[in-house]
């Protein structure tokens, strides 16, 4: 058994998709560990994309991510790293595999429903950023 890191972003937020994506969660096989619901605040959303810092939509994305509240997810599966950006599909919705999360309910490259950590590694920190 392997967690992860899911987050309902603003837009699926917004249209009350909530629901709709635990729901292809559980039937892709993936446990619901933890869960709450968070209004990131500029400082945090920052913090948690400091990766991005440098990259032209960073000002866009921190004030996105604070438009409203997201739920984020303790996921658990074997292999749940990878298998859960498999199910969620590619950044740009229009470039996400048929059946994908993204290719489904994604509206455009930024507001793209979820997060989803990019590595085990990745997965440890972001989860103890929001449930350690
Ligand atoms: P995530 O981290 O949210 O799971 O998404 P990802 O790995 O597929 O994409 P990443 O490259 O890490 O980018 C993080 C988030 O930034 C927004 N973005 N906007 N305007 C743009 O060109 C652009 N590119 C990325 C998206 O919300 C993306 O998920
Ligand atoms: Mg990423």
């Amino acid at each position: 058994m392997e967690n992860t890191l899911l987050i309902v972003k603003p837009d699926a937020f917004k249209r009350k998709l909530v629901g709709n994506i635990i729901n292809r969660l559980e039937r892709a096989g993936f446990d619901v560990v933890d869960i709450k619901l968070v209004q990131l605040t500029q400082d945090l959303a920052r913090k948690f994309y400091a990766v991005h810092a440098d990259k032209p939509f960073i000002d866009e994305l921190i004030e996105f991510m604070c438009s409203s509240p997201v739920i984020p997810i303790k996921l658990g599966k074997t292999n749940a790293v990878a298998d859960l950006r498999t199910l969620i599909g590619a950044t740009n919705p229009n470039e996400a595999a048929c059946g994908t999360l993204r290719q489904e309910i994604a509206l455009d490259v930024q507001q793209n429903s979820v997060h989803a950590s990019d590595s085990p590694e990745n997965a440890a920190i972001e989860l103890a950023f929001f449930f350690g």
